[in-house]
C-alpha cells in the first residue's frame, strides 16, 4: 500500500492506517542512517526544494539529510535569499519553483495556512515543515515513532504535553496524532498558555503540573514561543520554571518508566532543567534521530521511490 495523497500538510488529513504506513516505512529506512555508507539510490533523479521562511535547526537539516540519504538532489532557499525580499509573492515563488520540475517542495512559514495555499496552486507535492501556530506534521510523526519504538505501542498511553500550548504547532499536531493512534493526551500549563476549547481536538486539560506529571507515560515539555506575539504570557521565566518547569524534584512524582520528550529548541532552566533534559528518562535526541527516518519515509512515500533489493 502507498500513500494516496500528493501533500503532507497536517495530521488531520492522515488516518491511522496512513500514519502506521509512514511509521513502518520510517522504521525500515532507519537502518540506512546506521550504515557506514549512509546512502541508497531509491530517489535518484528526484529533486527536493527546501523553502524555509523561518529559522530551523532540526527540521531543515533532517529534511536535507533525508533527501541526501535517498540520493535525491536537494536545494535550499531561505526567506532572505529568495526573491520574496524583492516583493515576489509566495505563490509566484512556488509557481516559479514548480516550473523547474522539482518532485517535492518542503515549506516552513510563520503564517498558518501557507503550505496549504501553495499545495492548492502547484501540482508538485508539498510537505508542511511547520506553519505558524497551526501544524508541524513531520514533528508529530517523529514523536509518534519515538514513543512507539520506546514503549512498543501507542494505544492506551497517557501523554502529558506541558507548556505554551497556545502558540505550539507541535502541540496541535501531537494532540491529533496521538489521539488518532489511541493514546490519551493531557495538556498542562498556565491558563494564559492554553487556548479555549482546545479540548475539542480530543485532549483533556489540567492546570495542575504535579497531576499531569504523576499520571503520564510520556511527558512532552514545550518551549515558550516569545517569537510569536512577542509576550511571555507569564510573570517571569524564574517563576514559570518553578510552577510549570520539569526538574528532578518534580520528576520524583513520575512513573518509573516515564519518558521525557521535547521537540526543541530547548530553553534550559526554563521549561526543563538541564539534569532532566540530559537525564536517563530523556529521549530528546532519539526524537532528532527519528526525524531523519520519518522525513526519508515521507519523501519515499510522496515522491514515489521504488524500493527493492537492488536499491539497498
Ligand atoms: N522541532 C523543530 O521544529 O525544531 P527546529 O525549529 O530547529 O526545526
Amino acid at each position: 500500500m502507498g500513500l494516496s495523497k500528493k501533500d503532507i500538510l497536517d495530521m488531520e488529513s492522515l488516518d491511522a492506517e496512513e500514519i502506521n504506513l509512514i511509521l513502518d516505512t520510517a522504521d525500515s529506512l532507519k537502518e540506512i542512517s546506521e550504515r557506514q555508507i549512509k546512502k541508497v539510490p531509491t530517489l535518484r533523479g528526484k529533486t527536493i526544494v527546501l523553502l524555509f521562511h523561518e529559522p530551523s535547526t532540526r527540521t531543515r537539516t533532517s529534511f536535507d539529510i533525508a533527501a541526501k540519504r535517498l540520493s535525491a538532489d536537494s536545494v535550499s532557499l531561505s526567506a532572505s535569499s529568495s526573491s520574496t525580499v524583492k516583493g515576489e509573492t509566495l505563490i509566484d515563488t512556488a509557481r516559479n519553483l514548480e516550473a523547474m520540475n522539482p518532485d517535492v517542495i518542503v515549506i516552513r512559514h510563520a503564517s498558518a495556512g501557507v503550505p496549504h495555499m501553495i499545495a492548492r496552486k502547484v501540482s508538485t507535492s508539498v510537505i508542511n515543515a511547520g506553519d505558524g501556530m497551526h501544524a508541524h506534521p513531520s514533528q508529530s510523526l517523529l514523536d509518534l515513532l519515538t514513543v512507539r519504538q520506546a514503549k512498543g505501542k501507542l494505544e492506551g498511553l497517557s501523554i502529558a504535553i506541558i507548556g505554551d500550548i497556545t502558540r505550539s504547532r507541535v502541540a496541535r499536531s501531537n494532540i491529533i496524532g496521538f489521539t488518532k493512534m489511541g493514546a490519551n493526551v493531557v495538556l498542562a500549563g498556565p491558563p494564559t498558555m492554553i487556548p479555549a476549547e482546545i479540548e475539542k481536538l480530543g485532549a483533556l486539560v489540567t492546570y495542575n503540573t504535579e497531576e499531569a506529571v504523576a499520571d503520564a507515560d510520556v511527558i512532552m515539555m514545550l518551549r515558550i514561543q516569545t517569537e510569536r506575539k512577542n509576550s511571555f504570557l507569564f510573570s517571569n521565566a524564574r517563576e514559570y520554571s518553578m510552577v510549570y518547569g520539569l526538574n528532578e524534584k518534580r520528576l520524583k512524582n513520575a512513573r518509573d518508566d516515564v519518558l521525557i520528550m521535547h521537540p526543541g529548541p530547548v530553553n534550559r532552566g526554563v521549561e526543563i532543567s538541564p539534569e532532566v533534559a540530559d537525564g536517563p528518562y530523556s529521549i530528546i535526541l532519539d526524537q532528532v534521530t527519528n526525524g531523519v527516518a520519518v522525513r526519508m519515509a515521507l519523501f519515499y512515500l510522496v515522491a514515489g521511490g521504488s524500493r527493492n533489493a537492488d536499491d539497498n
